[in-house]
């Protein structure tokens, strides 16, 4: 089974980033192949990492690590949907990471970063240099939304435009061929 996981990176009250989750996650059922599913990190609800062994070890105390660790293994490719919060990645995304370390491993991800005029390019480029210490495969398609409010309806459901849509488009094709690929890597 061929599954991509859609993690969020924010969990404040009133965050604005899940009607971006939710665009980028209905719009790749509609058009991948793969199983998709949102991993919403308010819901998930992580405290700040807890475990006190290395994530390498795998021998995890505490029943949510648990649960985060069997969910994150069962996945073949991510795509975080980045906030950039004073030019870096939001705190949350970063704590889920760290949680684990084998489960990531050799697993390609993607980036749909909003914000303001950089679109949270700033918070991607540090991201990126995050996930390669834990084996994984950030892809260099990639999706920015500058202003990105201003695509979220009075609804809250975010409207994209045409070279959005397209781009998040080639962002999911090129996941799935990097999905494919790594499988090999991953062989017991
Ligand atoms: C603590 C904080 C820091 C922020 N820093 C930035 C920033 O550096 N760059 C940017 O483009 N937007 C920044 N913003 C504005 C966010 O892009 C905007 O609030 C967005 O809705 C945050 O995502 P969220 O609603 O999912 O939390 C910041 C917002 C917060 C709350």
């Amino acid at each position: 089974m061929n599954n991509i996981k859609i993690i969020t990176s924010t969990t404040r009250e009133g965050r604005k980033g899940i009607a971006v989750a939710n665009w980028i996650t209905n719009l790749a059922k509609q058009d991948s192949t793969y199983t998709i599913e949102l991993l919403d990190l308010a819901q998930i609800n992580l405290p700040f990492m807890d475990e006190p062994n290395h994530p390498r070890m795998q021998q995890y105390i505490h029943e949510h690590t648990k649960q985060w660790s069997k969910s994150i293994d069962e996945a073949d490719a991510f795509i975080i949907v980045l906030a950039e919060y004073n030019f870096g990645f939001p705190a949350p995304i970063k704590n889920a990471l760290d949680y684990l370390y084998n489960e990531w491993m050799h697993k390609p991800v993607a980036f749909v970063s909003y914000g303001g005029i950089s679109g949270g390019l700033r918070a991607t480029q540090m991201l990126k240099q995050v996930v390669t210490a834990i084996h994984m495969m950030p892809i260099v398609d990639q999706v920015n939304i500058p202003f990105f409010a201003k695509h979220i309806d009075e609804s809250g459901t975010f409207v994209p435009d045409e070279a959005l849509t397209k781009s998040a488009n080639a962002m999911l094709k090129e996941l799935e061929r990097w999905s494919e690929s790594l499988k090999a890597m991953r062989v017991k």
